[in-house]
C-alpha cells in the first residue's frame, strides 16, 4: 500500500540548516520510497492532491497528523555495541583498557552461546527502534553465530543496519578472543556470506568489517581485513580511533613503526570513504588533513567520551564540520550509558559548550539544528547512505519518526503549552523528549514501532 502524511515535517538540509514545514505532504510507495514531497500545501487541498496521484483509494492510506504531531527523519546511530546492551551503565569513570578487561570482555564472552545472543540482541534491536534509531552500525561480539543472529534480527524486525563480527586476535583474555588470525578471517568471511545470503542487495543489512582496534589485532589480521576491503568494495569498515590517551599510548607501543593511527590503519588498507572512525578525540593537524583527503567519516560519541575512555570534550566536532569531514553521532551504547540518540545530541551540545569555554569563545558550541543534522543526515553521510536516507527527498527511503507531545505521548519531561510554535515544540522535544514521544517509527516505509 501507498501511505501519505499531511502535516508538519522537520528535517535537515545538506548545509545543516533545519527546514521547518508546518504543512507538508509526503507520499510513500509500497517499496518504501518517497514519491511525492510537497513542502507547503493547505490542509483543505490535501484530498485533491492525493486524488490527483491516480492511486486507487483502497491502495493508499492517508494520515492527517494531529495538532501535537510532526514527522522527522529516523535517527542514525553510527556506533553501537549490541553485546553491551545489558552492561550499559557499568564501569563509568574507568580508563578504556581497564574497562574492557574488567567489564566488557567478561560480558561479551557470554555471546558464545547463540541463545543468549538472540535474547539480548532482540532486546537491543527493539530498544533502538523504540527510540527512533532506524539505522545502526553495530559491533557484534567476536562470535560468528551470534553475529549472524544479530543480522537476522535486524532484518526481521526491519532495522537498517551494519553488523560486524568483531575481530580481536590478541590483547584479550584467552576465554574471549579469536583463536588465530586464520580463524578470525574465516569467521568474518562466513558472516559476510551469511548476510549476503539473507539480504543479497544489502537493502537493509550489510556486514561491516570491524577490527575492534589496532591493540586487539596483529599486523597479519589487519592486512587480511584490508585485503577483504579491497576485494569487496561495498563493505563498510569501522574501528575505534584515537579514543583516549591510554589507548593511543598502548597502540604506539605495539606498532612502533607508526607515529599516528592514520598512518597505521591506512597502511593496512582500512581507510577510505567507507571507514567509520569512532571517537577521534585527539587529532593532529596532519591526521585531520589525511582523514579529510581519504574521505573517512567520524562517529562522535559524546556520552562515552565523557564517562569511559577519557576523551572528555576533546573531539573537535566543529573543526571536523568546518573542514568538510563527515561526522555523525554514536551512542556507543554500552560504553555510553545511554542508547538514546537524543541524549547523544544533548551531550554533544554540552561537550561543545565546554570546549567553547575552554577556548575562550574561539570554538563555538553546537546548535540544536547542528546536532539534529549530526543525528540524521550527518550520520547517513558517515555510513555512505546519504543517497537513501537522512532527510526527506523524493527517491530516498522513508525512514521516519512520528513525534507526538500530547496525551499518552506527553511523557513526563516535555511540557508543551498552547501557543507554542512548531519550532518551539521541536526544541522542547530535542532537549527534553524521550521514546514516549515517538508515536510511530518507519524504516523503508515499514512500521517498526506503533500501530
Ligand atoms: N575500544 C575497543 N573496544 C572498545 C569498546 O568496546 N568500547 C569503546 N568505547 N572503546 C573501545
Ligand atoms: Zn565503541
Amino acid at each position: 500500500k501507498h501511505i501519505a502524511f499531511a502535516g508538519p515535517v522537520i528535517h535537515s538540509l545538506p548545509n545543516t540548516d533545519l527546514e521547518i514545514l508546518p504543512s507538508a505532504l509526503l507520499v510513500i510507495n509500497p517499496a518504501g520510497t518517497i514519491t511525492t514531497f510537497t513542502k507547503s500545501i493547505p490542509r483543505s487541498q490535501v484530498a485533491t492532491a492525493v486524488e490527483s496521484l491516480d492511486i486507487p483509494q483502497d491502495k493508499i492510506t492517508v494520515h492527517l497528523l494531529a495538532p501535537d504531531q510532526f514527522l522527522i527523519p529516523g535517527f542514525v546511530d553510527t556506533h553501537n555495541h549490541a553485546p553491551q546492551w545489558a552492561q550499559r551503565g557499568l564501569g563509568q569513570g574507568m580508563q578504556i583498557l581497564d574497562w574492557l578487561s574488567a567489564v566488557t570482555f567478561p560480558n561479551e564472552a557470554k555471546f558464545a552461546d547463540p541463545a543468549h545472543a538472540r535474547r539480548v540482541y532482540a532486546r537491543c534491536v527493539d530498544g533502538l527502534l523504540r527510540q527512533g534509531i532506524t539505522t545502526a552500525s553495530y559491533y557484534g561480539s567476536a562470535h560468528g553465530a551470534a553475529t549472524c543472529a544479530l543480522a537476522d534480527l535486524c532484518l526481521t524486525k526491519g532495522q537498517r543496519a551494519f553488523v560486524g563480527k568483531c575481530n580481536m586476535s590478541r590483547n584479550a583474555p584467552g576465554y574471549y578472543r579469536d583463536a588465530s588470525v586464520e580463524e578470525s578471517l574465516r569467521v568474518t568471511e562466513e558472516c559476510i556470506a551469511h548476510i549476503r545470503g539473507i539480504d543479497p542487495e544489502g537493502r537493509l543489512v550489510r556486514h561491516v568489517l570491524t577490527p575492534r582496534f589496532a591493540i586487539s589485532c596483529d599486523d597479519e589480521l589487519l592486512r587480511g581485513l584490508g585485503a577483504i576491503a579491497k576485494r569487496d568494495a561495498d563493505l563498510p569498515i569501522q574501528t575505534h580511533f584515537n579514543e583516549a590517551e591510554q589507548e593511543m599510548e598502548a597502540t604506539r607501543g605495539l606498532f612502533p613503526g607508526f607515529e599516528n593511527e592514520v598512518d597505521l590503519y591506512e597502511s593496512f588498507g582500512l581507510l577510505g570513504r567507507r571507514s567509520i572512525l569512532a571517537h577521534c578525540c585527539y587529532m593532529s593537524g596532519y591526521e585531520m588533513e589525511r582523514i579529510k583527503q581519504l574521505g573517512c567519516g567520524v562517529a562522535h560519541c559524546p556520552v562515552s567520551n565523557m564517562t569511559v575512555g577519557g576523551g572528555f570534550m576533546a573531539a573537535p566536532v566543529r573543526a571536523f564540520m568546518k573542514a568538510g569531514i563527515k561526522v555523525g553521532l554514536g551512542t556507543d551504547s554500552g560504553g555510553g550509558f545511554s542508547s538514546s540518540i537524543l541524549d547523544a545530541m544533548r551531550q554533544a551540545m554540552i561537550a561543545s559548550y565546554a570546549r567553547e569555554v575552554a577556548s575562550q569563545g574561539a570554538d563555538k558550541g553546537l546548535s540544536i539544528a547542528e546536532v539534529f543534522y549530526l543525528a540524521t543526515l550527518g550520520g547517513a553521510e558517515v555510513c555512505c547512505l546519504e543517497d537513501r536516507i537522512g532527510n526527506f527527498v523524493v527517491g530516498k527511503a522513508f525512514d521516519a519518526v512520528l513525534v507526538g507531545t500530547a496525551g499518552e505521548h506527553e511523557g513526563v519531561m516535555t511540557m508543551v503549552e498552547e501557543g507554542d510554535g512548531l519550532e518551539t515544540v521541536f526544541e522542547k522535544f530535542v532537549m527534553t523528549g524521550d521514546d514516549r514521544n515517538m508515536v510511530r517509527v518507519y524504516v523503508q516505509g515499514r512500521l517498526v514501532k506503533g500501530t
